[in-house]
C-alpha cells in the first residue's frame, strides 16, 4: 500500500528534514488548515446550517456580505489569534487590520486572507474557496519591538513567504506553496485530515482554454479584445486552433483548474469604474494566486508587470489579473505593451 502523508507530517518534513520552513510558520499554516476544515464542514450543510443567504450588511469596499463571508472570517479569526504566531491579520471582509489582542502572545507573521471566494456561487452549490497570504511583520531595528501597523502589510507579493487556498467543491483541497512548488492535499473526511495527493504542480506553457467574464467585452481594452477575439477565431485565425472557454466565478476554482490542466484566466481593468485598476484585490487573491501560479511554472501578470512586483499602496487595492500558461500570459502582456508603445 503506498503510504499516505499528511499535511501535518508534510509540514514536519519541510521543516526538518528541508528546512525550508521555521516551526511557527509550520505552527500558523496547521492552524490556517484547521480553520479551512471548519469552514468546509460549515460549507456543507449549505440549507441545513442556516448558512445561506445574504447577511445583509456591506464591507469596505461596498459589497453586500454572505452569511458564510462573515462565518469563514470569524473561523479564520478564532482559530488564529491564540497561537502566538501571528502579530496581525487582514481580510477582505474588515475595514483595518485586526491586531492579536493583548492577552495573547505576538508573533512575527502577519496573515491576510480572502475568508470566502466566490460568494455569488454559494447559494447555488458551486465551488468557492479561501485565499490565504502570509507575509513576515518587517522588524527595521531588533532591539526594539514595534507595535505592529497597517503599513507592515504593504510588501510586494514576492516577500510572501507562505501562500495557498483552500477549495470547497467535490472534494475539499488544500493547495499550498513555500516558495518551493506547489503541493495538493485532499480532505479525508473520515480521517478528518488532509492528505497530500498532488506534488510539483506544473502547469502546461501552452493552453487552449481562456477564462473571462465574456459580458463585460464591450468595457474591456483594446488588447484585451484582441487577444479574446484571436482566441474566438480559433483555426480560423491567427492562432490556428481553436478555444475552449471556461468561467466559474469562483477565482479558486478557475486557478484550480489551471493548475490541474492549465488555461489562462484574466480579470481586466474594464471601462465600468475606469478610476480602479481591476475587481480583484491584489492582497488577498492576486498576490497568493499569482504566487502559485508562478511556482507551478506559470505566469502573472498586471497586463504590463508582474504582479509580484507591485509595491502595493492600500491595504484592500485592486489590481487587473493575466495569469496561467506561460505562453498565453506572455502573450496578453505583450499586447498591451505593444499597444501603450504606439500611443
Ligand atoms: P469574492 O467572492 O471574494 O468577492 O470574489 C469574487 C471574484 C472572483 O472570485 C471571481 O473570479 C470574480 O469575482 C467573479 O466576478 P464576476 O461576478 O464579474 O464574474
Ligand atoms: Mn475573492
Ligand atoms: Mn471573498
Amino acid at each position: 500500500m503506498t503510504q499516505r502523508i499528511s499535511l501535518t507530517r508534510y509540514l514536519i518534513e519541510q521543516q526538518r528534514q528541508h528546512g525550508l520552513i521555521p516551526s511557527e510558520l509550520r505552527l500558523l499554516l496547521e492552524i490556517v488548515a484547521r480553520a479551512c476544515k471548519r469552514i468546509a464542514i460549515q460549507v456543507n450543510k449549505g440549507a441545513l446550517g442556516e448558512v445561506l443567504g445574504s447577511a445583509e450588511s456591506e464591507n469596505v469596499q461596498g459589497e453586500v456580505q454572505k452569511k458564510l463571508d462573515i462565518i469563514a472570517n470569524e473561523v479564520l479569526i478564532d482559530a488564529n489569534e491564540w497561537g502566538g504566531h501571528l502579530a496581525a491579520m487582514a481580510s477582505e471582509e474588515m475595514d483595518t487590520i485586526y491586531v492579536v489582542p493583548n492577552r495573547y502572545p505576538q508573533g512575527e507573521y502577519l496573515l491576510m486572507f480572502d475568508p470566502l471566494d466566490g460568494s455569488s456561487n454559494i447559494d447555488v452549490n458551486v465551488s468557492i474557496g479561501t485565499i490565504f497570504s502570509v507575509l513576515k511583520k518587517p522588524n527595521d531595528d531588533p532591539k526594539m519591538v514595534e507595535p505592529v501597523r497597517e503599513k507592515d502589510f504593504l510588501q510586494a507579493g514576492k516577500q510572501q513567504v507562505a501562500a495557498g487556498y483552500c477549495i470547497y467543491g467535490p472534494q475539499t483541497t488544500l493547495v499550498l506553496t513555500v516558495g518551493h512548488g506547489v503541493s495538493m492535499f485532499t480532505l479525508d473526511r473520515e480521517q478528518g485530515t488532509f492528505v497530500l495527493t498532488q506534488e510539483n504542480v506544473r502547469i502546461p506553457e501552452d493552453t487552449k482554454e481562456f477564462a473571462i467574464n465574456m459580458s463585460n467585452m464591450r468595457h474591456w481594452d483594446a488588447p484585451v479584445k484582441r487577444y479574446v477575439e484571436e482566441c474566438l477565431y480559433g483555426k480560423d485565425g491567427v492562432r490556428g486552433k481553436d478555444f475552449n472557454m471556461r468561467w466559474i466565478a469562483s477565482m479558486v476554482a478557475d486557478v484550480h483548474r489551471i493548475l490541474s490542466r492549465g488555461g489562462v484566466f484574466m480579470y481586466p481593468w474594464d471601462q465600468r469604474e475606469p478610476n480602479k485598476p481591476g475587481k480583484l484585490r491584489l492582497m488577498y487573491e492576486a498576490n497568493p494566486m499569482g504566487w502559485l501560479v508562478e511556482q507551478a511554472g506559470g505566469a502573472a501578470t498586471n497586463g504590463r508587470q508582474r504582479i509580484l512586483d507591485i509595491a502595493p499602496t492600500e491595504l484592500h487595492q485592486r489590481v487587473s489579473v493575466v495569469l496561467g500558461s506561460k505562453n498565453e500570459v506572455e502573450r496578453v502582456t505583450a499586447y498591451h505593451l505593444e499597444a501603450d508603445a504606439q500611443r
